[in-house]
């Protein structure tokens, strides 16, 4: 349906009267009641069509509610992935909020959790990170990096160059992906708090435990409580160690948790919450 975007739209219809049906009288039909057409677009597949017949309700009404809901859903699939391509082709490396040259923390908390020179370490979400080159450098040599965005893998592997060869680059929305290999140490900075529908947390959470066996690390960073509430314009869910722990749940243990102040290529301070856990 050319002309709509990715969304939930609504169009106000006329009872057709194809059989009769729409009536006066009929079964299914009272007086005043309005018939409106939602039609579910998604981007990729087309759209699904449903008709919903509400009786005495305002059309206006209806109309303004579904738009409302409209605004208010989780971006579908197609939708995050066009946002982040969108970022990563539009904005230099330092125009993002969480640009950082020297990735301090994380790598500080995989030397803490034990990781080696042959340790499998996945970031998920690594964007366009310099936590590979950091990494590489430290002599880490198994590494992955998975994002949802072609284009911000592609800007890291540019900057890596021949040393790009030796990573392995998966470009999946994480919530979907199937792990195809286990890791020693899974790292998340300012990825997991994007997911804000229950579901998408949960099939997260099946992908960790599937990639990571026990005995592994996994370190995520999140904004903080006193964090902000949006990052590149997104709604997030922000954590503190002890809610971090209750999302990933009894299989991973909480070993280290601590907050820093993320500072922005602008000068702005954004409070980021650590956890390291090992998995069970
Ligand atoms: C705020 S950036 C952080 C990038 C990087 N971890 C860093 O610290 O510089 C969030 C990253 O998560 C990626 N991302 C967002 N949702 C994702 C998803 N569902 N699956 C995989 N990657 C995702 C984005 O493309 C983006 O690179």
């Amino acid at each position: 349906m050319p002309g709509l975007v990715p969304g939930i739209h609504v169009v106000p219809s006329t009872p057709s009267d194809v059989d009769g049906r729409d009536k006066p009288g009929h079964d299914d039909v009272e007086r005043d009641e309005r018939k409106t057409t939602v039609v579910k677009y998604d981007g990729v597949r087309g759209n699904s069509l449903a008709t919903i017949a509400c009786p005495r309700a305002p059309r206006t009404h209806l109309v303004l509610g579904w738009l409302i809901f409209s605004l208010s859903t989780e971006p579908a699939m197609s939708d995050r992935s066009t946002h982040w391509q969108t970022v990563y082709t539009t904005k230099a490396e330092t125009e993002v909020s969480w640009y950082q040259d020297e990735p301090a923390m994380s790598l500080r908390l995989i030397r803490d959790a034990g990781a080696g020179a042959s340790s499998r370490i996945i970031d998920i979400g690594g964007g366009a990170s310099r936590l590979v080159d950091a990494l590489l450098t430290a002599g880490y040599g198994a590494l992955t990096v998975l994002d949802i965005s072609e284009a911000a893998l592609a800007a890291a592997r540019a900057r890596l160059g021949a040393a790009a060869a030796t990573v392995d680059w998966i470009a999946a929305d994480v919530t979907r992906w199937t792990p195809q290999a286990s890791y020693d140490v899974w790292h998340d900075r300012a990825a997991f708090h994007f997911l804000t529908d229950a579901n998408d947390r949960a099939a997260y959470v099946a992908r960790l435990r599937a990639a990571v066996a026990p005995g592994g690390a996994v370190i995520i960073g999140t904004f903080a409580l006193d964090g902000p509430e949006k990052c590149s314009g997104l709604p997030v869910v922000r954590y503190d160690a002890e809610s971090l722990a209750a999302t990933l749940g009894p299989d991973f243990g909480l070993q280290d948790s601590c907050t820093e102040a993320h500072r922005t290529p602008w000068g702005s301070v954004q409070q980021f919450q650590f956890c390291r856990f090992r998995a069970g």
